[in-house]
Parts: structure tokens; C-alpha cells; sequence
């Protein structure tokens, strides 16, 4: 038994997530920990929210709610959503929690005492009306390249110019408008990420097994330009881990917090201490702690490609810089973008698909299954109307869904809601089980691998086959000179239901359960065998023609879904 330590980059807390952000992190993190808890693996599979920064503190605003209420509500929302797309975190966290505070500033203080902190004094906007300094975003002023009256201080919305914001003309504040703003000195705190280089270098290329995607972001800020900046890890915010040393104060760092950068990864440790502070698990340690057991666990870190930077150089800059035996991520798996329909999908613009809405529309083993088949893992792909109802169709209705309900009603009607005492197998029976047996061997080993793509067209495979036998020896047929025959083909049919509902339960979790439930059993026992599998549900047991497992998307949905979804979400 191998022990999988799962995490997904955790979504900002700043609204709900489209379905590109979905298929980038959450969705692929739960197919690989459903899979390996039915392969009997021990599965630790953690997710959170992540609360701090300067996002968050806008939301907050424009929702006019003080911040800590506004993200303990849309805590609520996005758990109630996860739940919704049957995402299975063993915890879903919050880095604003007690534990991520307490764990941050210990960090700090560590990479402090082994001299990877420096202290620096920068120049800032601070603003005397507001009795603070502004970051970046809150100042706003005309662009100096086109004349737009409301640029931010770190880009012009209309002419997309980098900025700084010393070059904007009339400066002010977003909070107050004030223009009573000037430039004061402020200390930060900066990692010295350049000291771990050569350890960050060594420990990438020995990564040999990881996703081009995932390596070649690493070594592009490793080595492009200057190669490895220092970062600074602090912020003049209120919102945040407050800046201390450990327990102690730091000096001069008073009412700073630290970067949410920092912060947010160091949350998928912290998330393991609310896990059992939840009272869901009773040792975090032997998870993360390499002196406590850790160095038998497998930990897998899904991502989407703009996050690579922060997991393959900063966080194990913070982790290696303190010293102590953390257990670092084995397999780094990094994901493309999903596109909407000819663009992007936009949290900002309110372009695309939002978890929420796609959940009113539809149930989440249609989604999941369209996304899961689609990842954009080699190459960034697209969401279409007409290729997600193509797919659904084909594959759900069409494949597995009629397989289920052929075979189910057939009996029904010919012999009874009972599995039939057959004959024996036959040549067509074996060839099945063969081609069952091989392809089930492929699907385990792409899951295993993390090839999305894969595993789910060698399910679709395995669905196929199935249809294909039935089409071959036509039990219906059979019926009417040699009924034993067709019996035994059912016998076989019907275990094979149950053979789909373990195969797919990653994938399609509701329409499994509902595929188990009908044939009523609770054998979820993983076909390791597939010939045994294959009579794991006797003659004479019981079982029920289930409901509809998969309906078809009409072409009016379609077109009625492409309108609705085509502007922008208010
Ligand atoms: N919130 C970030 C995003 O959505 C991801 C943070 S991942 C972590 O892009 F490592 F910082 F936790
Ligand atoms: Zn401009």
C-alpha cells in the first residue's frame, strides 16, 4: 500500500471559479485521489482557500462587507460547490486559519536564523488620507502613454502599458480618491531565494519522470536573464499573516503582513493540521514530516501552468531554506488553459462557464466527465457547445448509458430482475474478458501516470467493448433458439455493469453509485482479475433496471445554453 498525499493549488477566495479553473487543479487532484483510494491506496487529499492578499481585500470592498466576513462566506460558497462537483477533499482548509498563521511565521523565523532573510527599506505611495501605503492596483491616475483617465498603477487597462505607479499623471487613492499621496520610505522583508539556486537546480533535474509543462517553466526562471530573483515576501496590508519572527515580533515589521505568495502554499501543511484539528485524522506528521514517516508518502501537487513558478522554485525555496525535514513534492502534475468558446475564459470579465452556473444546468458527472476527457494537458484546449453535447451524447447516453439500459431491461423482460443461471463462456466471452483484461491493464497504468487524456479514452474503450459484444452475440436473439446461451451472455453483461461502475467511479462518481445501487451490491473491490470479476455477482442475485443514467442534450438546450452563456456574468 503506498500513501498519496494529494493537494491541489488552492482557488483565491475572490469568487467563484470558471470550469478552466476547475479542470487546471481541482477536478484532475480528485480523479488521481479517487482512483488511488479504490486501488486500496491511503489517500490524504487537501484543498483550501486562498484568503490573503490585495484581491481579496477588493472584493471584500466592492461586496461592502468587512473582509474576514466576506471570506468566511465565500468559504462557505466554494466548499458548497466543491461538494456540488463531488470533489473529495479528505479537508477543505482556509490559509487564513490559526494553524497557516502560526506555521507562516514559524517559516519566516526559520529562514531568518539560517540567514535567508534581508532586510530592505524601499520607496512607496503612501496615502495620508487613507493612513496607509498604497499597493500598486489602489492608486490609479492618467496613463502617460494614452491619456486614459482611470490606469492602474502597475498597467493601463486601455493600452495594456506596464506601469509604475510614479509615472501615472494625477495619482489617487482608490479607497478615498484622495490625491494627497506621497513617496515614504517602507521596510520589507526579502527571501534570498539565489542562496537554495543550486539546490533548487539539482533537486528539478533530478526530476526526470516530471511533465515537460512543469520542468521547463522551472528551468526558465531558474536560468533566463538574471536567473533567480530574491522576492520580497512582506506587505504593507492589513489583511494577512501578520510579519513576526517565529512567535517574537520583528522589529520595525509592525502592522506589514506577509505576501499571500508566501503564505498560501505553506496553507497545503497547515491544512493537514486543520484536518485534524477537524478531529477527521489524528497525525499530520507521518504526512509531512520526513523524521515522522513522511519519507514513504508520495506527494503529488496539481496546478495550472501560471502557478509552476510558485511550486516548483518559491515554495521549495521555503521549504528547503528552513532546514528541517518537510517533505517536498515528488510529481509536479501542470495544466494548459481551457478556452471558452473562441476566447478566453475570464474571472474579471465574467466570460465563460462558473461552477455554479454549470451545476444549475446540468449534474456534475456530465461536466466532469466532458472536462476530464478534455484536460488541456499537451496543448491549451476549447469549450464548445456543440463538441461538450457531441461528447456527452456519444459517450454517456449513447455508449455507456444504453449499454446499461439494454442489458438491464432485456433481462427484466426475458427473464426476471435476477442475474440468469447461464451456460458456460463461450469464445465470444473470452475474447471479451481478454480485451476487458488489456485494456483494464492500460487505464490503471495511464491513471497511475496521470495521463488524463488517456485513461479516459481507454474507458471509453472499455464502454465500447462491452456495446460491441452485445452487438456480436445479440442476446436477444440467442434467446429464441438457445435461451441458456443467452443467459450466460447476460450473466456476463450484467457483472459487467458492476466491472463499469468501479472503472468509472474516478471519472463519473454519482452514475457509478446509482450503476452499484442498481445492480445492488456494495462489492467495489477493484477487477484485478477481470475473469473473476466477471462473476463476482452470482446467478440468482438481485437487481434493478436503474432510472436514466445519462440523458441527451437536446439541440434547443444547446443553442437556448450558447445564448445564455455568451455575454458576460453580471
Ligand atoms: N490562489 C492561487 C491561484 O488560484 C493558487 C495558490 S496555490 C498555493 O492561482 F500554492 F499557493 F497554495
Ligand atoms: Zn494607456
Amino acid at each position: 500500500m503506498t500513501r498519496h498525499l494529494i493537494t491541489s493549488a488552492i482557488p483565491y477566495i475572490n469568487g467563484i471559479k470558471h470550469l478552466g479553473n476547475l479542470v487546471g487543479s481541482q477536478l484532475p487532484a480528485d480523479l488521481f485521489a479517487r482512483f488511488q483510494r479504490a486501488r486500496r491506496n491511503e489517500v490524504l487529499f487537501l484543498c483550501a482557500t486562498d484568503e490573503h492578499g490585495t484581491p481579496a481585500e477588493l472584493a471584500a470592498a466592492k461586496a461592502g462587507k468587512p473582509v474576514a466576513e466576506y471570506c468566511a462566506e465565500m468559504w462557505t460558497l466554494q466548499a458548497e460547490i466543491a461538494q456540488g462537483f463531488r470533489l473529495s477533499f479528505d479537508h477543505f482548509g482556509r490559509s487564513s486559519s490559526d494553524e497557516n498563521r502560526t506555521l507562516t511565521q514559524h517559516f519566516a523565523g526559520r529562514l531568518a536564523d539560517e540567514g535567508l532573510i534581508e532586510e530592505t527599506v524601499e520607496t512607496q505611495v503612501y496615502s495620508i488620507a487613507d493612513g496607509r501605503f498604497l499597493p500598486d492596483r489602489y492608486i490609479e491616475g492618467t496613463c502617460p502613454n494614452c491619456g486614459f483617465e482611470s490606469a492602474r498603477g502597475d498597467q493601463c487597462d486601455n493600452c495594456t502599458k506596464q506601469l509604475d505607479p510614479a509615472d501615472l499623471i494625477n495619482p489617487y487613492s482608490t479607497i478615498s480618491g484622495s490625491t494627497e499621496l506621497e513617496p515614504r520610505e517602507t521596510k520589507h522583508l526579502h527571501l534570498k531565494q539565489s542562496k537554495v539556486k543550486d539546490q533548487l537546480d539539482n533537486w528539478i533535474s533530478s526530476k526526470k519522470d516530471w511533465p515537460i509543462l512543469t520542468t521547463s517553466i522551472a528551468k526558465k526562471w531558474l536560468h533566463d536573464g538574471d536567473g533567480l530573483q530574491d522576492r520580497g515576501i512582506t506587505r504593507d496590508l492589513d489583511w494577512g499573516v501578520p510579519v513576526k519572527r517565529g512567535a517574537d515580533d520583528w522589529p520595525g515589521m509592525e502592522g506589514k503582513v506577509f505576501y499571500v505568495w508566501f503564505d498560501a502554499p505553506i496553507e497545503y501543511i497547515a491544512c493537514s493540521q486543520e484536518w485534524v484539528a477537524a478531529g477527521k485524522g489524528d497525525d499530520w506528521e507521518r504526512w509531512w514530516r520526513t523524521d515522522k514517516g513522511a519519507d514513504d508518502v508520495r506527494y503529488t501537487q496539481f496546478m495550472g501552468k501560471d502557478n509552476v513558478p510558485f511550486h516548483t522554485l518559491s515554495f521549495p525555496a521555503t521549504i528547503m531554506g528552513s532546514n528541517e525535514p518537510w517533505k517536498l513534492v515528488d510529481y509536479i502534475k501542470s495544466f494548459n488553459y481551457l478556452n471558452y468558446d473562441g476566447g478566453q475564459f475570464s474571472t474579471s470579465r465574467g466570460r465563460g462557464v462558473f461552477m455554479d452556473q454549470a451545476l444549475e444546468i446540468l449534474p456534475s458527472d456530465y461536466w466532469r466527465w466532458w472536462l476530464l476527457s478534455h484536460a488541456p494537458e499537451n496543448s491549451d484546449s476549447e469549450f464548445t457547445w456543440e463538441n461538450f453535447q457531441a461528447s456527452v451524447n456519444k459517450d454517456l447516453a449513447d455508449v455507456l448509458g444504453n449499454f446499461v439500459s439494454r442489458v438491464t431491461k432485456f433481462t427484466r423482460s426475458k427473464f426476471s430482475e435476477e442475474i440468469p443461471d447461464g451456460g458456460k463462456n463461450g469464445p465470444e466471452e473470452e475474447s471479451l474478458i481478454q480485451e476487458i483484461t488489456t485494456r483494464v491493464r492500460a487505464y490503471e497504468g495511464y491513471m497511475e501516470a496521470m495521463e488524463i487524456r488517456k485513461s479516459a479514452n481507454e474507458l471509453r474503450a472499455i464502454w465500447v467493448a462491452g456495446n460491441e459484444y452485445l452487438q456480436t452475440v445479440a442476446p436477444w436473439s440467442t434467446f429464441k433458439t438457445a435461451p441458456e446461451q443467452a443467459a450466460a451472455q447476460i450473466r456476463l453483461a450484467l457483472n459487467l455493469i458492476r466491472v463499469y461502475a468501479v472503472l468509472s467511479a474516478p471519472f463519473i462518481p454519482d452514475a457509478s453509485a446509482e450503476l452499484m445501487q442498481a445492480m445492488q451490491t456494495d462489492n467495489d473491490a477493484w477487477p484485478d482479475d477481470v475473469a473473476a470479476a466477471m462473476t463476482a455477482l452470482p446467478a440468482g442475485h438481485a437487481f434493478a433496471v436503474p432510472e436514466v443514467t445519462f440523458r441527451k442534450i437536446t439541440d434547443d438546450e444547446r443553442e437556448d445554453w450558447q445564448e445564455r452563456f455568451s455575454g458576460t456574468r453580471a
